[in-house]
């Protein structure tokens, strides 16, 4: 068991790599380098033990390093390390697919792999474009996402995506897209835990887009449950039945985009029944391998899946997928991951720590420069006011702070600061992280 930093060799010159979604320059000039993880903690290069606050990237909700898991994918590399998709199948992939089954609501009953949320979401949406097409519907093309919602990278992800910085450097992205604004009022909203009261109404914009385009132009809504990237954003109470029923009622195909609330994360295998409401298809990666492997996939519900299930027997339904979809090193972390799940109850775990959790984050409310904090399910978001640098100076700094002086890890959007530990966290690591958080806030005041 990995108790401490292994040894590795740190490159003197770190210019090749160039990082995704990182200040490159910074980074290399003081380097947040990790060797090794287990549990609750990474292991950094220079030696030292970091609490994970972040579950890697939202990914590790069983935590790191698990040995279950660690040794299905080398005995997965000894056995079979790589077969084809197209027109070939390994058993495991066909397992883990009920098996994801089998968590979601009742009639999403297929699944499609592919190996990140960025393709999970460009699949879900090129399927609900093909779905109505092959429906007799090849009207409907317009695709609705929401501000401040992120659906990876993608150009049909960065297109139903609401971050401006991802959008503004990449052309006119798809057209024929809407989107809704996004579900975050502080006003209205500020320090609730959970599901905001405000805000149900929201949903109705979607009628006025119909109005606009007209019903039977748009395919597909796509939103997050709880918007992750943006800081944190937990839907209104109400708000997705309402989607749901509005969705519903002009044919248009509804997509959650579970990436991060699904396994677990909202206290629910997926985020879909904690708010009892049935989408049409469900997007989802990071913790289905515990993010152990690359692996992302739509889970299809069972009259869209059969509508591509006719012509020719000798002919491909859908001509999509990739190289990698239910790679077999990946099938083999799922499979383990969903073991790990369902023996130790995380999921049931992290809503019976929920009301804690909340709690514990909500006492930073005083801190210096604090100035909303919502939760939901083991996840916050800590907004802080903007330093005279301009926005997003004090969050970074907050985040170099925590893992160079304060032996914490976590995610920041911004000047917010997001808490989402892998869901094996203790009430005393709870504790442990809201402390070293304080002392990070106090420190970049
Ligand atoms: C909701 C959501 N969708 C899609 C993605 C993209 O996933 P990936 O980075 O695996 O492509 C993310 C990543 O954080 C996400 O949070």
């Amino acid at each position: 068991m990995l108790d401490k930093s292994p040894a590795l060799n740190v490159p003197n010159d770190l210019a090749a790599f160039w990082m995704p979604f990182t200040a490159n320059r910074a980074f290399k000039s003081a380097p947040r380098l990790l060797a090794g993880a287990k549990d609750m903690h990474y292991f950094t290069t220079d030696g030292r033990k970091v609490i994970d606050g972040a579950a890697g990237m939202w990914c590790c909700n069983a935590g790191h390093g698990r040995d279950q898991i660690a040794s299905a994918i080398a005995r997965q590399a000894e056995t079979l390390d790589f077969a084809p998709p197209f027109q070939f199948g390994i058993p495991q992939a066909f397992e883990l697919a009920s098996r994801i089954a089998e968590l979601a609501p009742k009639g999403l009953d297929h699944v499609f792999f592919c190996n990140s949320g960025s393709e999970a979401a460009d699949t879900a949406l090129k399927i609900a474009l093909a779905y109505h097409q092959i429906n007799g519907h090849g009207d409907r093309i317009r695709l609705i996402g929401r501000e401040r919602g992120y659906h990876g990278v993608g150009f049909g992800g960065t297109s139903v995506g609401g971050i401006v910085s991802n959008r503004k450097m990449f052309g006119t992205l798809l057209t024929g897209v809407d989107h809704l604004q996004s579900t975050y009022n502080r006003d209205k909203q500020a320090f609730s835990k959970g599901e905001p009261e405000w805000g149900a109404e929201l949903a109705d914009e979607l009628e006025r887009l119909v109005n606009l385009h007209g019903a039977n132009t748009i395919a597909a809504v796509i939103v997050e449950p709880m918007a992750g990237s943006t800081g944190v954003l937990p839907t209104p109470k109400g708000y997705l039945k309402r989607l749901r029923e509005i969705t519903q009622k002009h044919g248009i195909l509804l997509i959650f985009d579970e990436v991060i609330t699904g396994f677990g994360r909202l206290g629910y295998a997926f985020a879909a029944e904690r708010y009892g409401v049935l989408p049409d298809m469900i997007t989802f990666a990071k913790g289905v391998t515990n993010g152990a492997a690359p692996m992302g996939g739509v889970l299809v519900r069972d009259t869209i899946h059969d509508a591509f299930m006719t012509g020719p027997a000798n002919a491909v339904e859908l001509f999509h997928g990739y190289t990698y979809s239910a790679h077999p090193l990946a099938c083999a972390a799922g499979l383990a991951t969903l073991d790990i799940y369902r023996d130790e109850k995380l999921f049931e775990r992290a809503k019976n720590l929920e009301p804690k959790f909340a709690d514990a984050v909500m006492s930073l409310r005083n801190e210096p420069n604090v100035v909303d904090i919502r939760t939901v399910g083991i996840t916050a978001g800590i907004d802080l006011a903007p330093n005279e640098n301009g926005p997003g100076d004090r969050g970074f700094a907050a985040l170099r702070s925590g893992f160079h002086d304060h032996d914490v890890m976590m995610r920041i959007a911004g000047d917010t600061l997001a808490l989402t530990p892998p869901l094996i966290v203790g009430e005393d690591q709870v504790g442990e992280i809201i402390d070293k958080v304080a002392r990070v806030i106090r420190a970049v005041a």
